[in-house]
């Protein structure tokens, strides 16, 4: 089972951006985690960022065609970008998970944050609870496919 993880815009700068909103752990950090639940569960987990919205809209392609699972920061693009949100449709549509994961909640934060775009088409949003989000997106992934 594939399952990727993905992150937009200024993921790469965790550790160093807003410690105080994001944690001091690092981008690195993350994807060491992300392999180790993967391994932990028996799954393939690869963990991408990107700043580029054409790129992160072409691996959603991607997983259409590979059928991968996937959990999905969106980070800013969350808060607008249709195109990510016409991209993760066509994953969820195909019957694979998408799970939308934050790092924060939010619903707690300035008020453009409140609405996200991605949320009407994915399986699910975990947010608020750092690396945990994650975490546990992928954990849910795995209990929806053993249901
Ligand atoms: C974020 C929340 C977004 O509002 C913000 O633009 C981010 C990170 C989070 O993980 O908490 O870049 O997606």
């Amino acid at each position: 089972t594939r399952v990727l993880i993905l992150n937009g815009p200024n993921l790469g700068r965790l550790g160093v951006r807003e410690p105080d909103v994001y944690g001091a752990a690092s981008y690195a950090d993350l994807v060491a985690a992300g392999e180790r639940w993967g391994a932990e569960n028996d799954l393939e987990v690869q963990v991408r960022q990107t700043d580029d919205e054409s790129e992160l809209v072409g691996w959603l392609h991607g997983a259409v065609d590979d059928g991968a699972h996937v959990v999905l920061n969106p980070a800013a693009f969350t808060h607008y970008s249709y195109a990510l949100r016409d991209a993760a449709a066509q994953v969820t549509k195909a019957g694979l998970l998408l799970v939308e994961v934050h790092l924060s909640n939010p619903a707690a934060r300035e008020e453009f944050r409140h609405n996200s775009v991605i949320g009407g088409v994915a399986t699910g949003t975990v947010a608020g609870f750092g690396f945990d989000s994650y975490r546990l997106a992928v954990l849910a992934i795995v209990s929806r496919l053993a249901a």
